[in-house]
């Protein structure tokens, strides 16, 4: 059963000794809920206290007196269960917290600013982004031919997973809704640290989300084996990047076998991208490369956003979509994913349980790509 089933839910009560309200739900995936919250300014001294308060609030740092220039100001609550575990060692479970305040400081990843247990839950503080996720901007056709645009937003994202990386510190399920940009899809935030991981080279398979995920760090039941966490962050990138040039995703999962699409990728590659997908050639040539089996010889993130950077469109242009197949025309991106022929479509993911239909969401591939 998803943990989020057994997360209560709590729209409207105050949390962290009364210091904040829960306003609004915004939305959950597997393991959390994530909450918009106002600060009150106040903590109820009578209140059960909340253990391990950390300084997020400027209430809380004003010996929990009243504070009226700090009333109304808004942040994103997310909640998840504590593990009965929690007391013996806590040091695992604040493991997400760990991670995300390690590299909260780049611009391009959401401000985490402290966390709480309170009710046999714990509670993560951070910056709220009242614009949404880049699947609400990619749905919204904010990128649809801004090749400018995208690359700029690209390239912040790039900018920030390798801080991350810099840090010690490895994503491992970055995808579009996992980073919240604003109104004009720029200046994307990076967030989600629940699966990041310390660890470059990792034993553990299955981590991730399928789409997103590297050919190598499946679980098929193979017996063990091990994958670059580092490696699994740029490919999520160069899928994140393809579902903001095309609003499709590239294919369910990077498995020839269980994914026909990949199969047929790996044995046609550039035709396979240009036929289905209305992208440049440049672009398709690049992508030929970045998303091959054999991990030696993909290029690295920084060489690949380098070279995104450098192309002139990132789409298709006029003289050679009469070359390319007929997935590659503009017009029928909606159409083809609503037909079932071609490609998916990129998930939907707006109310945040990944794959799952949601309203507004017109392709019946929801249950199984994923964002
Ligand atoms: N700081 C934030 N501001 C606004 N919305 C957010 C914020 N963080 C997350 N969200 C929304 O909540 C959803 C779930 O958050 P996430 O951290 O991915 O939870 P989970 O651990 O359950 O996957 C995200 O997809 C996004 O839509
Ligand atoms: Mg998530």
């Amino acid at each position: 059963m998803p943990v989020i089933k057994r997360l209560p839910e709590i729209t409207g009560d105050y949390v962290d000794a009364g210091a904040l309200y829960l306003e609004k739900f915004i939305g959950a995936e597997s393991y959390a809920k994530l909450y918009k919250a106002v600060e009150t300014g106040e903590v109820d001294p009578d209140s059960e206290p909340s253990s391990r308060r950390s300084s997020w609030s400027s209430a809380a740092s004003s010996s929990f007196s009243s504070s009226s220039s700090v009333v109304n100001k808004v942040w994103a609550v997310k909640i998840l269960r504590k593990p009965k575990s929690y007391e013996e060692d806590p040091a695992i479970y604040e493991r997400e917290f760990a991670m995300h305040s390690r590299v909260s400081s780049h611009p391009n990843v959401v401000s985490l600013h402290g966390h709480f247990v309170e009710r046999g839950y714990f509670f993560l503080v951070m910056d709220f982004q009242a614009m949404g996720t880049l699947v609400h901007a990619i749905r919204s056709g904010v990128y649809q031919r801004n090749s400018a645009l995208i690359k700029r937003t690209f390239g912040q994202l790039t900018d920030a997973v390798l801080f991350c990386h810099k840090q010690g510190v490895y994503h491992r399920n970055i995808k579009p809704s996992h980073v919240l940009v604003d109104y004009w899809g720029c200046n994307p935030c990076l967030t989600d640290f629940g699966l990041a991981t310390t660890e470059d080279i990792n034993e553990q398979l299955g981590f991730g989300t399928a789409a997103y995920m590297t050919p190598e760090s499946f679980d098929l039941g193979a017996g063990p084996g091990s994958y670059s966490a580092a490696r699994s962050d740029y490919w999520a990138m160069g899928v994140t990047l393809f579902n903001m040039i095309t609003r499709q995703a590239v294919w369910y999962s990077a498995r020839p076998v269980e994914d026909v699409r990949y199969g047929i990728f790996l044995r046609h590659r550039k035709r396979y991208l240009r036929d289905r997908f209305p992208i440049s050639f440049p672009f398709a040539r690049l992508c030929s490369r970045f998303f091959t089996l054999e991990p030696a010889e993909r290029p690295s993130l920084l060489e690949f956003n380098e070279q995104v950077q450098k192309l002139d469109d990132l789409y298709i242009d006029e003289i050679d979509v009469h070359t390319a197949g007929p997935g590659c025309s503009q017009t029928g991106l909606v159409e083809r994913s609503r037909t079932h022929r071609g490609s998916p479509a990129l998930p939907c993911a707006s109310r945040g349980v990944d794959g799952a239909a949601s309203a507004g969401c017109s392709s019946v591939y929801l249950g199984q790509a994923q964002v």
